[in-house]
């Protein structure tokens, strides 16, 4: 099906943040690129009972230092509207994301590092300091939520690595299998998912590695087993369901900024003053209850991450 596209100066402010909208304009921009698309029939699929062998590790103790400004978003929220395309470039993926197979799951680890290994989930899940954190998330289509995140400090997963004093990236990719994900199938989008990180970044206190949420392992629509949380940052670069770590001397090519570098780059701190190409940084729209709310420069993590970026004031932060 050919589809027509208005020039995004058409575009309304007011339209900037109805995201179905806004993600078929993203699908659009490809699919020009692209050629004729098929648009993904609905269906649902059954909703698989929990079968998540780490049930059993949860609820994990609260850090306290980690608190929040505003009430949590009700966990319905938080796990019916959600973005992994993988699974569908719209919100309603979470049933479709049951077909996410979760175990065996392997992490590997290469690149820059002392010996080069693979960790299965559970064995790994052992060896990590699990606790709780209130975080805040602020998607880049300006929607926003408040979760408590189980998992463990993404340092922590760091030192297992044992990088190089070489390495200054850090890289995370997902499982790739279209076959499961049918959203791999869409080859305008450069499958797998990547994101990076700079290692001051990855080993800042706030980067996290989230395996659960509301105190219950991690659902699949939310990037089941390992998934990122670095809430000063844009979502896009949560990524999930983690499958190898990489350590660099040179930054990765990131998936949405390989998309579209204008309007996604690999920095992504969330920056009220800095409009998207497209739509006002300066407020969100809270998951829920709709409310709209001052967007904080870092998203409001200023005093834990600005530091990580003297010097650096040359390059794209914000985008
Ligand atoms: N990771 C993968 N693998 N695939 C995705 O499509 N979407 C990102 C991020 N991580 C995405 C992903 C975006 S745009 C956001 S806002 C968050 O996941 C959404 O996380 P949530 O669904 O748990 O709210």
């Amino acid at each position: 099906m050919w589809v027509h596209r208005r020039p995004g100066w058409y575009l309304k402010e007011s339209a900037a943040t109805d995201e179905s909208a806004y993600l078929n304009r993203r699908e659009l921009v490809a699919a020009i690129a692209a050629g004729p698309i098929l648009l993904a029939s609905g269906g649902a699929l059954a909703q698989r009972a929990t079968d998540d062998p780490s049930a059993k590790l949860y609820p994990v103790k609260r850090n306290e230092k980690f608190t929040l400004d505003r009430p949590l978003t009700d966990e319905k929220e938080a796990t019916t509207y959600n973005n992994f395309y993988e699974f569908g470039s719209h919100k309603t993926i979470s049933k479709a994301a049951q077909d996410l197979k979760i175990r065996p799951w392997t992490l590997s680890i290469g690149g820059l590092v002392e010996k080069p290994m693979q960790i299965g989930i559970d064995e790994l899940l052992a060896k990590m300091p699990l606790e709780e954190r209130l975080y805040r998330h602020r998607c880049v289509e300006a929607w926003a939520m408040a979760v408590p995140w189980s998992g463990f400090p993404l340092k922590a997963l760091v030192d297992l690595a044992k990088p190089l004093g070489s390495a200054k990236y850090v890289t995370m990719t997902t499982f790739m299998d279209p076959a499961m994900a049918p959203g791999q199938k869409q080859f305008w989008y450069p499958w797998p998912y990547v994101e990076g990180l700079t290692m001051a970044e990855a080993t800042n206190d706030l980067a996290f590695i989230a395996t659960g949420i509301y105190g219950k392992p991690m659902p699949r629509q939310n990037g089941a087993p390992l998934r990122l949380a670095t809430p000063w940052k844009y979502g896009f670069k949560s990524v999930k369901s983690i499958a190898k770590l990489d350590f660099s001397e040179q930054r990765p090519a990131t998936f949405w900024e390989t998309v579209q570098a204008s309007e996604y780059g690999f920095w992504a701190n969330v920056n009220p003053s800095i409009p998207h190409p497209r739509w006002s940084q300066e407020s969100e729209r809270m998951l829920g209850t709709n409310e709209r709310v001052p967007t904080k420069l870092f998203n409001g993590y200023g005093e834990q991450v600005a530091d990580l970026y003297k010097g650096l004031e040359k390059e794209r932060l914000w985008a």
